[in-house]
């Protein structure tokens, strides 16, 4: 049987990611991906699956009742997949509660409308920023969610919702818990892309504080397979850690950056650190769970990271579409106009 997949965020990073995963490992599915196209969200991102049979997309929020609703009479969703999310840390700091509509309410507007509407499986695409920081060791599901962003705790709401709904009404509800994506496709503005696009232009890259924060990172296409496996095997009420084992300082990574592109570390430049006390120090995820599924990682942070820097040189004007315009300027003069002079 062949199923009719509701993407969320499709046209943002990960779920654009997963669509490209999905579309080659499942030919016979449908995709429909409902997307708010705010600055994250691009529709360049999905122009090649344009003409696709397969694929229909729907410009919408998932906070937005009717167009949820409407697309569920229509399209006979079999599977939910919610990508949608405000998801940047300093942009939460700076405006905390603009997050709350997409990760709480849409949420919930997602969980009613797959149980009214009997969709088989809703998987709600999480972080392991809900879990807060930890100093040593690694998170397991079980452990309590302690976030310390605004952010993260509108993500750790959203799972509460799911949670709750699952118990009170049976939604055929799952949640998976990444850890730091990075690859093809992400928004200039998390660390990776924003180092790689700004060394390629010889700007400098603001580094927070000492540098020593720890980030477990995993490749999109990994985290993809991730999503996939939940979705398909795991069970339902569940949650599901998928990291991708690769601890690094973010010191470290900036310099691999540097690196990969032959660029000077005198590039970097360490700024007072924006987040101040609810910078988390360092996340780390067991992943034993979700590996009892069958599921493993398969890039290695390096092969990942050489991968990704590639991919913006092959597609600068992807990005420079981006960093050219008034909407991203005003972002990094307000974020780093403070620290980086006219270096913006
Ligand atoms: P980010 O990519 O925003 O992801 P998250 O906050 O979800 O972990 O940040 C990753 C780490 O990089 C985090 O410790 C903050 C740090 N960072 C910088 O040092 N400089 C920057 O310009 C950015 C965007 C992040």
């Amino acid at each position: 049987m062949s199923r009719t997949l509701l993407v969320t965020g499709g046209a943002g990073f990960i779920g654009t990611n997963f669509v490209r995963y999905w579309m080659e490992n499942y030919p016979d599915d449908r995709i429909v991906v409902l997307d708010a196209l705010t600055y994250a969200g691009n529709p360049a991102n999905m122009e090649e699956l344009r003409n696709d049979s397969r694929f229909r997309f729907y410009p919408g929020r998932i906070e937005d009742f009717t167009v949820v609703e409407g697309i569920f009479r229509w399209e006979r969703i079999s599977h939910v997949l919610n990508f949608a999310a405000e998801s940047h840390n300093d942009r939460s700091l700076m405006d905390p509660t603009g997050l709350i509509s997409s990760n709480v309410t849409g949420v919930s507007i997602l969980l009613e409308c797959s149980r009214k509407y009997g969709a088989e499986r809703m998987l709600h695409v999480s972080t392991d920023e809900v879990y807060g920081e930890i100093e040593s060791g690694l998170f397991r599901e079980t452990d309590p969610l302690e976030p310390r962003t605004p952010y993260s705790a509108g993500k750790a709401s959203g799972e509460l919702q799911v949670r709750a709904h699952q118990i009170a009404y049976g939604t055929k509800s799952l949640v998976t818990r990444g850890s730091n994506t990075f690859g093809p496709f992400q928004f200039p503005e998390k660390i990776l892309p924003f180092f790689i696009t700004r060394a390629m232009q010889d700007k400098m890259l603001p580094l927070y504080g000492d540098g020593n924060q720890v980030r477990d990172w995993i490749f999109v296409r990994d985290h993809c397979s991730g999503i996939a496996t939940a979705l398909l095997k795991g069970e339902i009420g569940q949650v599901y850690n998928v990291g991708g084992g690769n601890e690094r300082p973010n010191i470290e990574v900036t310099k691999m950056v540097l690196q990969a592109l032959s660029k000077p570390e005198t590039l970097i430049k360490r700024i007072p650190d924006p987040r101040g006390a609810s910078h988390d120090k360092r996340y780390a995820l067991n992943t034993e769970k979700i590996e009892k599924l069958g599921w493993k990682p398969s890039a290695t942070f390096e092969e990942a990271l050489g991968k990704t820097v590639q991919w913006y040189v092959d597609h600068r004007f992807w990005w420079e579409e981006i960093v050219n315009s008034t909407r991203y300027r005003q972002f990094v003069k307000a974020f780093y106009g403070p620290y980086l002079g006219e270096d913006l």
